[in-house]
């Protein structure tokens, strides 16, 4: 999988088949992590949602980690050095250090994942983190036929433009609960087509 070709007309699709909507889904719960101090970014793409999140965040470092080189450069490009260090590399398997993030971001990021990547990925992510640490979701959902043909249609794009080898949308809730996430805010958009999610993993206080 390889987003390097699609990286600079990525938001030119996006704009032409949701407009903005991706954009509010992924600005919609920042309000809520002010306070956050040590962020990891999973799969950031052109960097949009992390100048939103820099703004947000003011006293927050911010680890960003993309497979795609061209998406960290307009990253870069659109959010600059301060506070923000580019990790070109895959997020299933990069080192990370212990009990450290407060919050982690992945919007529109885990529907690259099949169910055994999403569960790898929280084997890895959650001992780097904090007791209390947060997890903000943007994703896609399947509540109707309209929707599926939707998201089945953009696993074919992707599958054809990015090489991307998943071939559906896997549940993340479940495996979030099992690894001590609980959901404590929620919106939907375009009929439950999207979703923006925030989750706590079990703890004691709200940031450390
Ligand atoms: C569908 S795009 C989403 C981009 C952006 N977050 C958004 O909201 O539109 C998925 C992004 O995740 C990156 N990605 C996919 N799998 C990855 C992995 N295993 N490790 C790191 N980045 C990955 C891709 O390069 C791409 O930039």
């Amino acid at each position: 999988m390889n987003f390097d070709r699609i990286a600079p007309w990525y938001r030119w699709f996006e704009y032409a088949v949701f407009g903005r909507a991706l954009e509010r889904r992924r600005s919609a719960l920042i309000g809520e992590v002010a306070e956050a101090k040590q962020v990891l970014v999973l799969g950031d793409g052109d960097g949009r949602a992390l100048v939103d999140l820099l703004a947000a965040t003011p006293r927050a470092n911010i680890d960003c980690v993309d497979l795609s080189a061209h998406m960290l450069g307009l990253a870069r490009a659109r959010a600059g050095n301060a506070r923000v260090a580019y990790r070109h590399t895959d997020a299933l398997s990069m080192p990370l250090p212990c009990q450290t993030y407060d919050l982690v971001v992945t919007h529109f990021f885990l529907d690259c994942l099949s169910e055994a990547d999403m569960e790898r990925l929280l084997v890895r992510v959650t001992p780097a983190l904090v007791p209390s640490a947060r997890w903000i979701v943007s994703e896609f959902r399947q509540p109707t036929v309209w929707a599926a043909s939707l998201v089945r249609g953009m696993y074919v794009f992707f599958r054809i433009t990015a090489g991307l080898r998943t071939m559906g949308l896997a549940d993340h809730r479940p495996i979030f609960a099992r690894h001590g996430f609980r959901p404590i805010r929620m919106q939907t958009a375009w009929g439950g087509l999207m979703v923006s999610e925030l989750w706590q993993r079990e703890g004691v206080g709200v940031f450390p």
